[in-house]
């Protein structure tokens, strides 16, 4: 057993943020942070683009930000939530600015603003096109100066503790089910750890893995999601998942795609067919920088017309210094590929990206089961609605890590710590003899995703994707029940929850809205309608 204050899941942005801010104000508090995999691995770490903020009141407005945000959600987002993020944003960058991470200047004009799909102004800060890897440097390092933060890295949450494990019945509507910890797999020893706390935070991260081909690494497998509606927690919108439109079109199939960022753009990069010719004039007059789910299906459009399996981004015309000063990764990656971005044309296809749906919060970070918080990627606090915004989820995860936090402070130390909770069982389990089994399923799984609920869906590919993963369900649940637990079943397991919990949202709305487009029913409706599981 490891007792702790507090214990947060997951090392990206949200959890070591919120981690940060308990320890310094708490230095008496024990903090337990688990990464499934090493310290730095996440989402977080291959953000390219960067944070966007209203940074220059001269040029920008909070009130432009909030329009921008609420025009890419479609409809769907909380107005209040938007607030919230779009008027807190400047001070929790500054925050990490004083902790010690660094953007990008622009001469001696402050900071080097950058633009994306969907803003209609420059306001994003970077570093180069490394953002999110330099934010998990510099908050892994301001974490390391507290002694009461433990890391444990290659520690695997596989479930919450709630009454349920206390011999509980504990269904949906439940009222009053508590978290008091969570069940972790130590990947070293093999043992499964019983892992208590007063409080605990989910902050585990996005489920890109879903589909064939994402941007996400391969750690992006919903664990998080999965575990809270396993746990009975509601959970929402849970079909708007964000294709981003320009990945780097590898045949070999690299996992992850490379991701092409918005920024080149937003820099002046232009999107091409493969014969050459502009096509974004033919459905919004913002072209290549409308916000990202018209982006991504004008590309899924122009491919399926054309049968081709690419579109190209044109950077020829941009000056190279510059170019490569903005966006040195991008450019090492294309010339080790064999393209010079500035000399030749870009191949690039959508690739899943970002979950906007995921654990229902409200806007202090409480999820519906008492004493588990959720911040970061895997939550669905209102700001993204329909389609996220570009840029604006590590600027999310700094806010809401940060609201959780003054939650929690004045309440932690009311909240027991207990401790009659069982040990996991792993009675009548055996090794896993065929690995087989697994990867084949997980392949499985992603071809289902890819071909029935991708970035156009209807109503008879739903129905196929939700009898194919049926099946698929059926078949692990047995292998769980049977074999000794290991991270790759339980990301198998997780996967298909989450695959199920996109096709199931998606045959429940009736209607295309932001990245939900359906040819069944290819209108929006007039009445607003959240899907919640
Ligand atoms: P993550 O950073 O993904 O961290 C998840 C953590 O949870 C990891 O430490 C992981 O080990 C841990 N974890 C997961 N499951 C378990 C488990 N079962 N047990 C234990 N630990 C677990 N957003 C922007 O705002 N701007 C950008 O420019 C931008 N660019 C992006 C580029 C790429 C290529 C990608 C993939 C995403 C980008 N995003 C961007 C999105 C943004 O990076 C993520 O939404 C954000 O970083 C998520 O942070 P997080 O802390 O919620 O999760
Ligand atoms: C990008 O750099 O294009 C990604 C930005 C984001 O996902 O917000």
């Amino acid at each position: 057993m490891i007792k702790s204050d507090l214990l947060v899941i997951g090392s990206g942005v949200a959890g070591l943020t919120l981690a940060t801010k308990m320890a310094r104000q708490r230095p008496d508090l024990s903090i337990t942070v688990l990464s499934k995999t090493v310290d730095d691995e996440s989402n977080t770490r291959y953000a390219q683009g960067g944070v966007a903020a209203v940074w220059n009141l001269e040029k920008d407005s909070f009130e432009k930000h909030i329009a921008d945000t609420l025009d890419a959600g479609d409809g769907l987002c909380n107005a209040d939530a938007v607030k919230a993020v779009v008027y807190e944003g400047p001070d929790r960058v500054r925050e990490i600015i004083e902790w010690g991470t660094r953007f990008d200047q622009h001469g001696t004009e402050g900071y080097d603003l950058g633009r994306e799909g969907g803003h209609t102004e420059n306001r994003i800060l970077h570093y180069k096109d490394l953002t999110g890897w330099e934010i998990q440097r510099a908050l892994l390092e301001e974490a390391s100066r507290h002694s009461n933060i433990t890391v444990l890295e290659h520690f695997f949450a596989i479930d919450l503790i709630t009454q349920h494990h206390l011999g509980y019945n504990v269904t949906r509507v439940t009222p009053g089910i508590t978290c008091y910890g969570a069940y972790a797999l130590d990947k070293k020893t093999g043992s499964i750890e019983t892992l208590l706390a007063r409080s605990t935070v989910l902050a585990a991260g996005g489920a890109g893995q879903i589909y064939r081909q994402t941007t996400n690494p391969v750690i992006a497998t919903g664990d998080g999601i999965a575990m809270v509606y396993r746990a009975k927690g509601r959970i929402r919108d849970m079909e708007f998942v964000q294709f981003h439109p320009t990945s780097l079109y590898n045949p070999a199939a690299e996992n992850p795609s490379f991701l092409i960022s918005e920024a080149v753009r937003g820099y002046g990069g232009v999107l091409r067919t493969r014969d050459g010719k502009k096509f974004m004039y033919r459905y919004d007059e913002r072209l290549s920088l409308a916000p990202r789910d018209i982006v991504a299906r004008a590309i899924d459009n122009e491919m399926k017309i054309r049968g081709d399996e690419f579109v190209y981004l044109d950077c020829r015309h941009l000056e190279e210094k510059g170019f490569r000063e903005h966006f040195p990764t991008i450019y090492d990656k294309c010339m080790s590929e064999g393209i010079n971005p500035m000399k030749d044309l870009i191949p690039v296809v959508p690739a899943c990206h970002y979950m906007c749906g995921g654990v229902m919060t409200d806007l202090r970070g409480r999820s519906s089961i008492d004493r588990l918080y959720a911040i970061g990627e895997c939550t669905s606090t209102g700001l993204h609605g329909a389609n996220r915004l570009a840029s604006n989820s590590l600027l999310e995860a700094l806010v809401f890590a940060h609201r959780t936090a003054e939650d929690l402070l004045p309440r932690i130390d009311g909240l027991d710590l207990r401790t009659d909770v069982p040990d996991w069982s792993a009675e009548g389990t055996t090794d896993p003899k065929e690995m087989v089994l697994i990867t084949q399923s997980t392949k499985e799984l992603k071809e289902i995703m890819t071909s029935y609920v991708g970035i156009v869906r209807s109503n008879v590919r739903l129905k196929r994707a939700m009898d194919r993963l049926h099946l698929l369900s059926k078949e692990t649940e047995e292998l769980y029940t049977q074999t000794t637990i290991s991270p790759q079943l339980c990301e198998l397991r997780n996967l298909i929850t989450i695959a199920y919990l996109v096709t199931r949202s998606a045959a429940m709305r009736h209607e295309s809205r932001g990245l939900h487009f359906t040819t069944d029913y290819p209108e929006k409706k007039d009445h607003v309608e959240e899907t919640y599981m």
